[in-house]
């Protein structure tokens, strides 16, 4: 369950934008300038003041998306109640629009609920590009950028033997055991070994809980998010839920900002604090220590259930793959050295061409997070002959761009690594890369999220053998959750040892 709601924390933001932030838009409207007068972008047909909100996919956006690419093409717009929408499936308009003109198009939505009552906007994947933002970026870009991960090396290895040992004998579902060993490696990178022995199962509660409120609110048609006005109503005004509501998310929001950065700094008064993001780096003057603070907080529910969910989708497919499978275990075999103990380096597993092929592929035809988080246009924009409005908000369909047959070929739906040993290969999209998204914006976990993701996952092909349970049948399709971040729903291994 936790984990299921880690998965909607942060990313959900794109289901919860239709309800909860329309009247915002609807607001906004008045200073959008006339768009479409000259020549309307491709779309399904709008109603008058609702807009396209009957033709808006209920559920499932990023498979509605998908079928919207065989029907209306490379570039959609829709309006919802007034809030101008993007989809955008053309890899190519992506990176014009949120990488190469990140200038305006870098901002996010704006909630009352979430950002004004509930105090959200502090956190790094709901602010708006400014001052703030450029700090816990760069805090980020020191603490975890691509130098700073390999020195965390230990922590993945220890963690990984851990999970490893934690799967023995199982059969069924290992999402758990897997988020729990991701959940650790952010916690005692956060915070330090001590916080997460003491506290760790309760900070992992805390996130839970606070996520299942960010869900709830981010999923609720809120009418303070429709005539803002009303924030100022008193808390004991009658019907007046939302400012209950709003009260506890604050609590919770304050909570997982605060409560385990006091723990450290109570323990650096101590003199008992241990190694951590926040004792290493709290008193430099480089970094404002709100700003330190902040970044840090995220980091859980932003790393935790993504990064697990790219190993499970590994998994998954080892299972389905055999052969890949065993290929994989003997070039991981040669390059442990075929020890007894089957311990992975983390150095090692960044070496493996092979290991890396499987990865991307995975990768590829699973990003976690397929529709990535919305960016929203700060001015005016045009694409060619169309003119874009200000404060549109734009979906990229990474997952389509990743299976997109222009791009990968007629067997762009195979799981096949070895297309990334062959020689066409550096003519491909980096699809080690496109999972995170774009621009200003592209996650700045990605470095941590994939060393710590093949060295667990490396750890588990080399010390089992993953099979369908026995007496099980393999289901022929894979289901997946309806969430932002897309797992695998049905999925069940047996996890045989290898010696
Ligand atoms: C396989 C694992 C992961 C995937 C697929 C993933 C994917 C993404 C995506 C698609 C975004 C939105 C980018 C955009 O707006 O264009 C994002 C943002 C973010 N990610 Fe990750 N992520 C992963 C792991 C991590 C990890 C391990 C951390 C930190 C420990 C992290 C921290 C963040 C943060 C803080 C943001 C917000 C950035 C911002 O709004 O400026 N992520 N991630």
């Amino acid at each position: 369950m936790a984990s299921i709601v880690q998965s909607k924390l942060i990313f959900s933001a794109t289901a919860a934008i239709a309800s909860g932030l329309a009247a915002y838009w609807l607001f906004r409207t008045r200073e959008i300038p006339t768009t479409q007068k000259k020549k309307p972008l491709p779309g399904p047909k709008r109603k008058a003041v609702i807009g396209n909100v009957l033709d808006f996919p209920t559920q499932r956006w990023y498979e509605a998306f998908t079928e919207w690419q065989s029907r209306y093409g490379d570039v959609i717009y829709v309006e919802l109640l007034g809030m101008p929408m993007l989809v955008v499936e053309s890899l190519d308009v992506a990176e014009e629009l949120l990488s190469r003109r990140a200038n305006v198009w870098s901002a996010r939505a704006h909630s009352v609920m979430m950002n004004e009552l509930m105090k959200f906007d502090w956190s790094l994947p709901m602010s708006q590009p400014n001052a703030e933002f450029n700090e816990q970026r760069k805090i980020l870009r020191r603490v975890i950028g691509p130098q700073e991960v390999t020195s965390f090396d230990y922590l993945l290895e220890e963690q990984a033997a851990g999970l490893v040992e934690s799967l023995s004998g199982h059969s069924g579902d290992p999402h758990d055991q897997i988020i729990r060993a991701v959940g650790r490696v952010i916690i005692k990178l956060a915070y330090g070994e001590r916080v997460c022995q003491e506290h760790g199962d309760d900070l992992a509660k805390m996130n839970a809980q606070n996520s299942d409120m960010v869900v709830y609110v981010l999923t609720q048609l809120w009418f303070v998010n429709l005539f803002p006005i009303l924030k100022h109503l008193p808390t004991w005004t009658p019907g007046a839920l939302f400012h209950r509501v709003a009260k506890k998310g604050r609590a919770l929001s304050e909570q997982i900002r605060f409560w385990a950065f006091g723990l450290v700094q109570e323990n650096m008064k101590k003199g008992t604090a241990d190694s951590s993001f926040i004792s290493r780096h709290l008193h430099e003057p480089e970094f404002a220590t709100e700003q330190l603070r902040d970044a840090v907080a995220m980091l859980y529910s932003a790393g935790t259930d993504t990064t697990a969910t790219a190993v499970l989708n590994l998994v998954c497919a080892m299972q389905r793959h055999p052969d890949i499978q065993e290929k994989l275990y003997k070039e991981l075999m040669t390059l442990t050295g075929g020890a007894k103990e089957r311990v992975v380096k983390a150095t090692d597993c960044e070496a493996s061409r092979y290991l890396d092929a499987v990865w991307k592929e995975s990768f590829r035809l699973n990003p976690p997070v397929p529709l990535g988080l919305p960016h929203v246009s700060s001015e005016e924009d045009s694409l060619g002959e169309y003119t874009i409005p200000k404060g549109t908000m734009v979906h990229a369909n990474i997952g389509f761009m990743l299976r997109d047959k222009r791009i990968w070929g007629a067997d762009a739906d195979a799981f096949r690594p070895e297309r990334w040993l062959e020689e066409e290969a550096v003519k491909l999209p980096d699809a080690g890369t496109l999972p995170y998204g774009f621009g200003k914006r592209i996650c700045p976990g990605r470095h941590l999220a994939q060393r710590t993701g093949k060295t667990f996952f490396a750890a588990l092909v080399l010390n089992y053998k993953i099979t369908v349970v026995d007496g099980e049948v393999l289901p022929e399709m894979i289901e997946y959750e309806d969430m932002a971040i897309r797992r695998p729903s049905n999925f069940r291994c047996a996890f045989k040892p290898r010696h």
